[in-house]
């Protein structure tokens, strides 16, 4: 593949091509070969990246340390309270002066808006750690952790449960129209993803060949599913909705009843994880044979070094 990805930014999977974004996932899983092998080629030897971090994160701090030592680069990480981004400074003088310093930026955090201007001022390439909008490096995780136990990615019928609207569901359909996999949001209608943004995703799907389904019925929606995937019901900074999502929401539970409605002993059972058993998943699917969400864990960091490596990379 002729892919070049160096010094583009990752804000989101609508920049990138299916191509990339198949790259993207080869890359890390060769890297993921290489690190099981002993072998680190140290593809960012002295470069130095900020971790900005507005939100809590388990997976992704730790995946862009893990992912920037390795290939021995120098992390930062720069939480809300340890920074003035936003107030006391705009975001365009924090990206500045973090430009004259560092390599790249990872940023999670509450709107697009940032991230986004993050990468205009900042002048080097800024990674999207997750917006309330997006969170294009779990998909690359999740497309890896896809392709690990179908061997393929294009062609499956992902079906994503639950909150058909945030962050998590965006950018998997998002991926999906990009690569060609069958995307059906099941959802409360009032939870159903923003028009404007299926619309884009359509566009995306036609040329791949994907199918963008957004329905409230559940059970029809997980018929010959290969991937059910779901995502917490209360995503942060949404704290006060939680009555009501658990309120509509509780239909949309992933439990063994719905697996097995896939019709398909192949089913797997994704998350991107923190979960919370009991509310999107049963502790019973979560911690059942068709649960893969350790792996989509652990890909998170071969796959956030992929997108650091292929960017920033020598
Ligand atoms: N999946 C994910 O982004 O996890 P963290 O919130 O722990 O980073
Ligand atoms: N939708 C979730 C994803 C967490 C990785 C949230 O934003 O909290």
């Amino acid at each position: 593949m002729s892919v070049n990805l160096k010094g583009r930014s990752f804000l989101t999977l609508k920049d990138y091509s299916a191509e990339e974004i198949e790259y993207l996932v080869e890359l890390a899983i060769d890297l993921k070969k290489k690190k099981k092998a002993g072998i680190f080629e140290k593809h960012l030897l002295n470069k130095n990246v900020a971790l900005i971090f507005e939100k809590p994160s388990t997976r992704t701090r730790c995946s862009f340390t893990i992912g920037a030592v390795d290939e021995g680069a120098h992390p930062e990480y720069l939480s809300k309270n340890d920074i003035q981004l936003g107030y006391k400074e705009t975001v365009e003088d924090t990206a500045r002066v973090l430009g004259r310093m560092f390599d790249g930026i990872e940023f999670r955090g509450f709107s697009q808006e940032t991230v986004e201007k993050l990468a205009k001022f900042s002048g080097v390439p800024v990674w999207n750690g997750l917006t309330d909008e997006d969170h294009p490096t779990q998909v690359l995780a999740d497309f890896m952790t896809m392709k690990e136990k179908f061997g393929k990615i294009k062609g499956l019928n992902f079906v994503y449960c639950g909150d058909g609207r945030n962050n998590m569901s965006n950018a998997l359909m998002i991926g999906c129209a990009k690569v060609g996999v069958n995307y059906t949001v099941a959802s409360p209608e009032s939870l159903f993803p923003d028009k404007d943004l299926v619309e884009l995703c359509r566009t995306y799907a036609k040329e791949s060949g994907a199918v963008i389904t957004i329905t409230d019925n559940i059970d029809e929606a997980v018929k010959g599913a290969d991937v059910i995937y779901t995502d917490v019901w209360v995503s942060m900074g949404e704290e006060d909705k939680t009555q009501e999502r658990l309120a509509i929401l509780r239909p949309y539970q992933v439990n063994q009843k719905l697996m097995e409605e896939s019709g398909k002993n192949s089913t797997i059972f994704m998350h991107c994880l923190p979960a919370v058993r009991g509310n999107e998943v049963t502790n019973e699917v979560i911690e059942g044979p068709q649960s893969v969400v350790f792996d989509e864990a652990e890909n998170r960091m071969h796959t956030i070094k992929a997108v650091m490596v292929a960017t920033l990379g020598d």
